[in-house]
C-alpha cells in the first residue's frame, strides 16, 4: 500500500504508550509526596528527595509528561481521522516526540537538583524553556499544516479545541517565561512585584483552561461520540461552548490572587468572570453527557465509556466548585487550605486523568488493530479502583480544607486565636492518611492499565499502516 494514502500513526503510538509510562511515574511521585506529608521522615534528609523539590516534579510529570503526551497522541490521531489526510511533515511530528521526551528528561534531572525559576507550573529554567518553544512551534506547524491539507471542507469541532490549546499555550509560555539569564541554570523574570504575580496567574489559570481543559475537551468531543456510537448531542452547542469558553477563561486569573497587592477591581473582575465561566463549562459537560442519550445502556457493559462519562461528571463538579471558590468571601476560607488541593485533583485526576485513560483505552486497539483491549474485565477493575481512589483523595481534602480554614479563623472572645497552627496540622493527619490510601488506589489502577496495554500490544496482528478512508 502506498504511504500517501495511509495514516501516520507511529508518532501516535509512541505518545500513547508514553502517556501510560509518564502516568505511572508522575503518580508514583504524587503518592510519594502524599506519603511525605503524612510521614515527614520520608524526606530522608536528602535535599533532592525533599518535598519542596519533588512537588514540582509531580506537577510537571502529571501535567506536561502524562497530560502532554496524551494531548499529542490524541490530537495527531484526531486531526488525521477527521480531516481524512495524513500528517503534514511527519518528520517534524517525530521531532516533537523526541523533543518533548527530552524536555521531560531534563525536568526530571533539574527539578530534584533544585534548579527552578520558582514560578508554579513554569519552574523549568531558560534553556529548557527555549527547547519547549521550539518543540511547540513544530507541533503547531504539524497540526495546522494537517488541517490546511484536509480533504473535507468542514473542520470538526475537536480540532478547534486542540487548535486553541496549541496557540494559547504558545502565547502563555512565551510571555510568562520572559526572563534574563545570568548563568546556564539561573535566570530572573523580567516582571517584578504585583505585575509578576498577575502575569504568573494569567499563565497559571490559563494553563488550567487551555492545557488541562481545552485540549482534553478536544479529546472528549472525538472519543465520547465514537465510543457511544452516537453523534454529538448538539453540534451548535459545541460551537457556542468553544467560543464562550475561550473568551471567558482569559479573564479569570486574578481569582488566584484574592486579598493580595493586586488592585481590588482586578480581583473583582476575576471573580465575576470566574462565575460566568460556569455557564460554558456546564454547557460542554451537558453536551458530552447527553451524547449518550439513547445509548445509556452501553454504560452497563462498556467500562471505557464509564471512564469517559465519569470524567465529565468530575469536570462538572470541579467547574462548579471553582467559581464558588473564586467568590472572595469563600476564598477567604478556602485559600491556603487543602480544599484547593481537593479542587485541583477533582479536576486533574477526576476529569483530566479519567478522560485520558478512557481515550487511550479506546485508541490503542484501533492503532494495533486488535479486537478491543486484551481484557475488558481489567478495564472495569481499573475503573472501580481509580474511582474509589479519587473519591478518597478529594473527599479527605475537602474535609481537611474546611476544617483547617475554620480552625485558623476561630477566635476566642478576647480576640486571641482559638487554635495554634500546629493543632490544625495535627488534626489534618487522618486526612493525609486517607489521601495517601486514595492515591495508592489510583496508582494501582495505572499498573493494571500498563499490564492490559502490554498484553494488547502482544496480541497485535499487523504492523501495516492503516488506509485513509475516503470522505463521505
Ligand atoms: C496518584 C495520583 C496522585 C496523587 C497521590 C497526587 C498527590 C499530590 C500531592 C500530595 C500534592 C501536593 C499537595 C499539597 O501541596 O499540599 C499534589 C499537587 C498537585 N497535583 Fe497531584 N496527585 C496525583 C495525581 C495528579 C494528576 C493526575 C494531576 C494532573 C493531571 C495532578 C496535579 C497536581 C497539581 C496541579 C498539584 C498542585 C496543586 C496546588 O498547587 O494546589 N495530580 N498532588
Ligand atoms: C470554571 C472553572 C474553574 C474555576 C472558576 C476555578 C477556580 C479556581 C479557584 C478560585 C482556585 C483557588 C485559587 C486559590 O485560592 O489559590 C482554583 C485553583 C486551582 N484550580 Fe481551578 N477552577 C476551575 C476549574 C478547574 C479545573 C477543571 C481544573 C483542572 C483540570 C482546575 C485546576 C486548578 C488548579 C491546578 C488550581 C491550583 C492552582 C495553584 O494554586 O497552584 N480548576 N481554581
Amino acid at each position: 500500500m502506498s504511504t500517501s494514502n495511509t495514516f501516520d500513526d507511529k508518532v501516535v503510538r509512541q505518545f500513547a504508550v508514553m502517556t501510560v509510562v509518564w502516568g505511572i511515574v508522575g503518580m508514583t511521585v504524587g503518592v510519594l509526596i502524599a506519603a511525605q506529608l503524612a510521614f515527614p521522615e520520608l524526606n530522608f534528609d536528602l535535599p533532592w528527595l525533599t518535598y519542596s523539590r519533588l512537588r514540582p516534579l509531580h506537577t510537571n510529570a502529571v501535567i506536561f509528561a502524562f497530560g502532554g503526551s496524551a494531548l499529542f497522541a490524541t490530537s495527531y490521531y484526531v486531526v488525521q481521522r477527521t480531516n481524512h489526510t495524513r500528517l503534514f511533515a511527519p518528520g517534524l511530528a517525530s521531532f516533537t516526540f523526541w523533543g518533548w521526551q527530552l524536555v521531560i528528561l531534563l525536568a526530571a534531572i533539574t527539578l530534584p537538583l533544585g534548579i527552578t525559576t520558582s514560578k508554579e507550573y513554569a519552574e523549568l529554567e531558560w534553556p529548557i524553556d527555549i527547547l519547549i518553544t521550539v518543540v511547540w512551534v513544530a507541533y503547531a506547524v504539524v497540526f495546522f499544516g494537517t488541517i490546511a491539507k484536509r480533504k473535507v471542507k468542514h473542520i470538526y469541532v475537536a480540532n478547534w479545541f486542540y487548535g486553541a490549546f496549541i496557540l494559547t499555550v504558545a502565547l502563555l509560555h512565551v510571555v510568562n517565561s520572559l526572563e534574563i539569564p545570568v548563568t546556564l541554570t539561573k535566570s530572573y523574570s523580567i516582571y517584578s512585584g504585583a505585575v509578576d504575580a498577575m502575569v504568573q496567574w494569567w499563565y497559571g489559570h490559563n494553563a488550567v483552561g487551555f492545557f488541562l481543559t481545552a485540549g482534553f475537551l478536544g479529546m472528549m468531543y472525538y472519543f465520547v461520540p465514537k465510543q457511544a456510537g452516537r453523534p454529538v448531542y448538539s453540534y451548535r452547542l459545541s460551537v457556542v461552548h468553544f467560543w464562550a469558553l475561550i473568551t471567558t477563561y482569559m479573564w479569570a486569573g486574578p481569582h488566584h490572587l484574592h486579598y493580595t497587592a493586586l488592585p481590588d477591581w482586578t480581583q473583582s473582575l476575576g471573580m465575576i468572570m470566574s462565575l460566568v465561566l460556569l455557564a460554558p463549562s456546564w454547557g460542554g459537560m451537558i453536551n458530552g453527557i447527553m451524547t449518550l442519550s439513547g445509548a445509556w445502556h452501553k454504560l452497563r457493559t462498556d467500562p471505557i465509556l464509564k471512564f469517559l462519562i465519569v470524567s465529565l461528571s468530575f469536570y462538572g463538579m470541579s467547574t462548579f466548585e471553582g467559581p464558588m471558590m473564586s467568590i472572595k468571601t469563600v476564598n477567604a476560607l478556602s485559600h491556603y487550605t487543602d480544599w484547593t488541593v481537593g479542587h485541583v485533583h477533582s479536576g486533574a485526576l477526576g476529569w483530566v486523568a479519567f478522560v485520558t485513560i478512557g481515550s487511550i483505552y479506546a485508541l490503542l486497539p484501533k492503532l494495533w488493530r486488535t479486537d478491543g483491549m486484551y481484557s475488558t474485565k481489567l478495564i472495569d477493575v481499573h475503573f472501580w479502583v481509580a474511582t474509589i481512589g479519587v473519591v478518597f483523595y478529594i473527599a479527605s481534602m475537602w474535609i481537611a480544607g474546611l476544617m483547617q480554614g475554620l480552625m485558623w479563623r476561630a477566635v476566642n472572645p478576647d480576640g486571641s486565636l482559638t487554635y495554634t497552627f500546629v493543632e490544625a496540622l495535627k488534626a489534618t493527619y487522618p486526612y493525609y492518611y486517607a489521601r495517601l490510601f486514595g492515591g495508592l488506589l489510583v496508582l494501582t489502577g495505572m499498573f493494571i492499565m500498563a499490564y492490559n496495554v502490554y498484553k494488547t500490544w502482544k496480541s497485535k496482528t499487523s504492523d501495516e499502516p492503516i488506509a485513509i478512508a475516503e470522505p463521505a
